[in-house]
């Protein structure tokens, strides 16, 4: 049976990705760290929609060795991919030199290596009915490099630009595509991060359930490279108006008084 494997299923985007996949019957093969939280979830699925094939399996992306289990579990159970979201995401913002070695390690594997892993070896298990869906979620905040959000801003970039190089290469096998969201109050610490943004901050935060919604239309398209609400395609045109070192000085400014630290 063709899944769609759902990174990060259990987290505020991959469960409003999950909900909207839930509801188009599409069958889910679904993965977080903790099984127990995958295994409420696949009960809750099953009391609305009883007839949807759910696998579960726990996995820390970080772990090369337990990617690998992922799929090894996959191909004991004959199942392959129509489509990949890869949700989960590090999102740890604080001035870089507070960074122990252990957070570092995990918000660059998590946001990069375990995208790039899956990603390949979803590929290599991919659709034989239909033309396989690689999508990403990356960030606003990889199109500018950002003081006191340095490593998930260029672990967010460098996902990005693998995904752009990664179309090319798949062209005509599969699609894939990078959406890039600015805030989505998923957790209370985003809430408050967001609130402290101010006035962009607030008109620009879009809910889990659209950007889930124009994440799945944007892969469906095959677009390279999408940016997710009105608001962040105004910033993200005009921001390569502004000099870098004013971008650096305002977003250092701004940064610098919020710290984000969930994982
Ligand atoms: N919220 C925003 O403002 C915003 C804006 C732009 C982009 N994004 C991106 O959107 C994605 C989802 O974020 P969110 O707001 O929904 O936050 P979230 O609820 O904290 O979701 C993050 C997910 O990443 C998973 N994860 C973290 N470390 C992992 C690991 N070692 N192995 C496996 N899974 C791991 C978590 O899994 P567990 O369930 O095991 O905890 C969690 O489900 C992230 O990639 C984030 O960078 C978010």
């Amino acid at each position: 049976m063709d899944y769609t494997l759902v990174t990060g299923a259990c987290g505020g985007l991959g469960g409003a990705f999950v909900n909207l996949l839930a509801e188009r019957g599409e069958p889910l093969f679904l993965t977080g760290r903790s099984e127990a939280k995958l295994a409420v979830l696949a009960g809750a699925l099953l009391e609305k929609f009883p007839a949807l094939p759910v696998l579960i399996r726990a996995c820390d992306l970080a772990d090369s060795a337990s990617r690998q289990a992922l799929f090894a579990y996959a191909d004991a159970r004959g199942a392959r991919f129509s489509r990949l979201v890869y949700v989960a995401g590090v999102d740890i913002q604080k001035a870089a030199e507070e960074y122990s070695e252990e957070k570092i390690v995990l918000q660059a594997r998590v946001n990069l290596e375990g995208a790039v892993s899956l990603a390949h070896e979803v590929f290599l298990r991919r659709s034989e009915q239909k033309l396989c869906e690689l999508l990403a979620v990356g960030s606003m905040s990889a199109s500018t490099p950002m003081p006191y959000f340095a490593l998930y801003s260029a672990t967010k970039k460098g996902l990005e630009q693998f995904w752009v190089a990664l179309r090319s290469e798949v062209k005509g096998r599969a699609k894939a595509t990078v959406v890039l969201p600015g805030g989505i109050p998923t957790r209370e610490d985003i809430i408050e991060n967001i609130k402290s943004h101010g006035w962009f901050g607030r008109v620009s935060a879009l809910p889990p359930e659209k950007v889930a919604a124009a994440s799945l239309i944007a892969v469906a398209r095959n677009r390279r490279r999408k940016v997710i609400g009105f608001w962040n395609k105004i910033l993200y045109g005009l921001e390569h108006l502004v000099p870098l070192s004013v971008r650096l000085a305002v977003i250092a400014r701004i940064w610098s008084k919020t710290q984000k630290d969930a994982f």
